[in-house]
C-alpha cells in the first residue's frame, strides 16, 4: 500500500472542498501532509484553498500557530482543476454531495486514474461504505473516514470498514488520525457506524415520553440537562438541528435497521415538520425562537404547602433511604411504620415503574401517593411523579416540600421510569447492543459518545456508574409494564449485570 500514514512526503487529495473537505484539508495540512484539492464546480476549491489561507492567518494572529507553520501549511494545498491530477495521490477522501450513486461514478472515476493501490476514503454520515465500495474494481481499498463538523474542533473520527475492506487500510487511516490530531474509532460498516447509532437512545425516548404526556418539552428537556447532566435537553437539541434534518435521519436508521423497536421514530416529530415548526430555522419548533434565541418557557409557580406528615415506602430499601436523606436536609423527619398513618403524603421510589403500578403492588392509597426519582435525584432538580388519582393537595404539598431549599421540581404524569431512568436506561442499552454486535469495542462506543454527542458519560461508563443491575431493572420494568420490546434488554447488559462485570469488559 502506497499510503504511508506517517511519510513526510505523503500526499493526499480531498474531493469536494465544501465545509467538511474543506477541514479535512486543514488539518492535514497543519499535520504537514499535501493535499490536491478538487471540486466539480468551478473556482469552488480556490475559494477553499482563500478560506483557508485567512484561517490560517487568525490561527497565526492568535499565536496558535507560528508564521512559517502558516505559510507551509498552505503552500501544501494545491487546487487542481481536473480529477486525472489526482493520479499521484496516495490516499482520495471525498467530501461531496450525499448521494450514493454520485459517490460510486466518483469512485468508478478514480479508480481509472489513481494507483491501484491508492486508498479511497468516503467521508458519508449515512450511506453504506460496502455500498459504495460495491460500485469499485477494489472494494478492499475503500473505507469510511466519517468526520464531525466542525472538522477542526470535532476531534473524533469514524474509520469505517466495508464489509470487503482490507483491515491494513483501516489501520493505516487509524495512525493517519492519530497524525491529524484526531481521535480514531473504529466501526464495523453498519448504519450510523458508531455515533449516528448510539444517539438513536436520546431523540427516541424523550418523543416517546412526550408521546405518552407526561410532560411538556422544556421540563423533560430540564430533567434531563439538571439531573442527567445534557449539555442540551432533547428538544433544544432537536430545535437546533431542525426536523427537516432530524426526522429523516430518525426515519432512515429505523428503516436501515429494518423496523428495530429501539429506533421507532415518533409521529409527533414527523408531523410537526409537515407543520413547518422545524426549530430555530423556522422561529418555531418544540419553543419559540427569536432573533436566533430560544424564548424561555417559565416554570410553574411552587405551591405555598407542606405535607402533615409523610411515610417513605421501603419497597426499594436502597432507594427509600435516600429519599430519607433528601428529607432530613429539608428538615422533615418521615413516619416510621410499616404502613402509612391515615392522612401521610405517601413516597414511592420506584426503578422502572410507574407510581400506578407501586400503588397497586404495595396496596397505597394513590390519592396521596407521588413518586420520587431518586436515581437522578440532586440538590438542583428533583422530579416528583403523580399517579392519575393523585389529589391536587397531595401533589402541591409535595412539590413545597421538594421545592423548600429551592431546588427546581419538575411535576410529571405517571410513567414507568420517570423521564431520566428511562432516556439513560434506554442510552445504555443501545450502547450495549452496538457492542454486542461486535460494531465497535467498549472503549470506542464510549469515546465515540462523549467526543462526537458530547453526553457526560459513554454509555457504558454510564452504566457502570449507575449499576447493571440497576439499569437492567430499570429496562425490565419498562418492558414488563409496556409490552413494548423497545426496552427489551441487550445480552451484552444482561450478562455482564448477572455476572457482576462492567459494562466495558470485552470478549476475547
Ligand atoms: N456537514 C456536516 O455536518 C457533515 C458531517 C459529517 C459528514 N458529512 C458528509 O460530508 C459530505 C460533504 O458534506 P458538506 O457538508 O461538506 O457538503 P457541502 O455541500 O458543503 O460541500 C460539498 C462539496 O462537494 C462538491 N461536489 C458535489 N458533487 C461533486 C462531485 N461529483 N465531484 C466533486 N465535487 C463535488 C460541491 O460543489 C461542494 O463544494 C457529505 O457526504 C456529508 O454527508 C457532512
Amino acid at each position: 500500500m502506497t499510503l504511508q500514514p506517517d511519510s513526510k512526503d505523503l500526499c493526499i487529495a480531498v474531493v469536494g472542498t465544501g465545509a467538511m473537505g474543506r477541514g479535512i484539508a486543514q488539518i492535514a495540512a497543519q499535520a504537514g501532509i499535501a493535499v490536491l484539492l478538487h471540486d466539480a464546480v468551478a473556482g469552488a476549491a480556490d475559494k477553499a484553498r482563500d478560506m483557508l489561507a485567512a484561517t490560517f492567518d487568525t490561527l497565526r494572529q492568535k499565536g496558535r500557530m507560528s508564521d512559517d507553520a502558516a505559510r507551509e501549511a498552505l503552500q501544501r494545498l494545491r487546487v487542481v482543476e481536473r480529477l486525472d491530477e489526482l493520479a499521484g495521490a496516495a490516499l482520495v477522501i471525498e467530501a461531496i454531495v450525499e448521494d450514493l450513486e454520485v459517490k460510486r461514478t466518483l469512485f468508478r472515476e478514480l479508480e481509472a486514474i489513481v494507483a491501484p493501490d491508492c486508498v479511497l476514503a468516503t467521508n458519508t454520515s449515512s450511506l453504506s461504505v460496502t455500498a459504495i465500495a460495491a460500485a469499485c474494481a477494489q472494494p478492499q481499498r475503500v473505507v469510511g473516514f466519517h468526520f464531525f463538523n466542525p472538522v477542526p474542533l470535532m476531534k473524533l473520527v469514524e474509520v469505517v470498514d466495508g464489509v470487503r475492506g482490507a483491515p491494513a487500510v483501516g489501520d493505516a487511516m487509524m495512525a493517519l488520525a492519530r497524525r491529524m490530531g484526531h481521535v480514531p474509532v473504529r466501526a464495523k460498516d453498519t448504519p450510523g457506524f458508531i455515533v449516528n447509532h448510539a444517539g438513536r437512545g436520546y431523540g427516541t425516548e424523550a418523543l416517546r415520553v412526550l408521546g405518552e404526556n407526561v410532560a411538556a418539552p422544556h421540563v423533560i428537556d430540564a430533567v434531563l440537562r439538571e439531573q442527567a447532566g445534557f449539555k442540551l435537553g432533547p428538544f433544544e437539541l432537536l430545535d437546533l438541528t431542525g426536523l427537516d434534518v432530524s426526522v429523516p435521519v430518525m426515519e432512515s436508521i429505523y428503516h436501515q435497521y429494518f423496523e428495530e423497536p429501539r429506533f421507532r421514530p415518533s409521529p409527533l416529530a414527523a408531523q410537526r415538520r409537515v407543520a413547518g415548526l422545524l426549530g430555530r430555522k423556522t422561529g418555531e419548533g418544540w419553543y419559540r425562537h427569536v432573533d436566533g434565541r430560544q424564548v424561555p418557557v417559565p416554570d410553574a409557580p411552587v405551591p405555598d404547602a407542606r405535607p402533615a406528615s409523610v411515610w417513605i415506602s421501603a419497597a426499594r430499601p436502597d432507594l427509600a433511604s435516600r429519599a430519607r436523606e433528601l428529607l432530613a436536609t429539608l428538615g422533615v423527619g418521615a413516619e416510621g411504620g410499616e404502613r402509612p398513618s391515615g392522612t401521610a403524603l405517601c413516597i414511592v421510589t420506584p426503578l422502572g415503574e410507574d407510581v400506578s403500578h407501586c400503588c397497586a403492588r404495595q396496596g397505597l392509597d394513590a390519592t396521596r401517593t407521588v413518586g420520587l426519582d431518586l436515581l437522578f435525584a440532586n440538590e438542583r432538580h428533583r422530579s416528583l411523579i403523580l399517579s392519575p388519582l393523585t389529589s391536587p393537595a397531595s401533589r402541591d404539598a409535595a412539590h413545597g416540600l421538594l421545592a423548600s431549599d429551592k431546588a427546581r421540581v419538575s411535576v410529571l404524569r405517571d410513567s414507568a421510569g420517570a423521564v431520566a431512568q428511562r432516556v439513560v436506561a434506554t442510552i445504555v442499552n443501545v450502547g450495549c447492543d452496538i457492542a454486542q454486535q461486535g460494531i465497535a469495542a467498549p472503549a470506542d462506543i464510549d469515546r465515540a459518545v462523549t467526543l462526537g454527542l458530547g453526553y457526560p458519560q459513554g454509555p457504558l461508563a454510564w452504566g457502570d456508574q449507575l449499576g447493571a443491575p440497576v439499569v437492567l431493572e430499570v429496562l425490565n420494568n419498562l418492558f414488563a409494564l409496556s409490552g413494548d420490546p423497545r426496552y427489551r434488554a441487550s445480552p451484552w447488559l444482561r450478562r455482564r449485570a448477572e455476572l457482576g462485570v462492567s459494562l466495558l469488559i470485552a470478549e476475547p
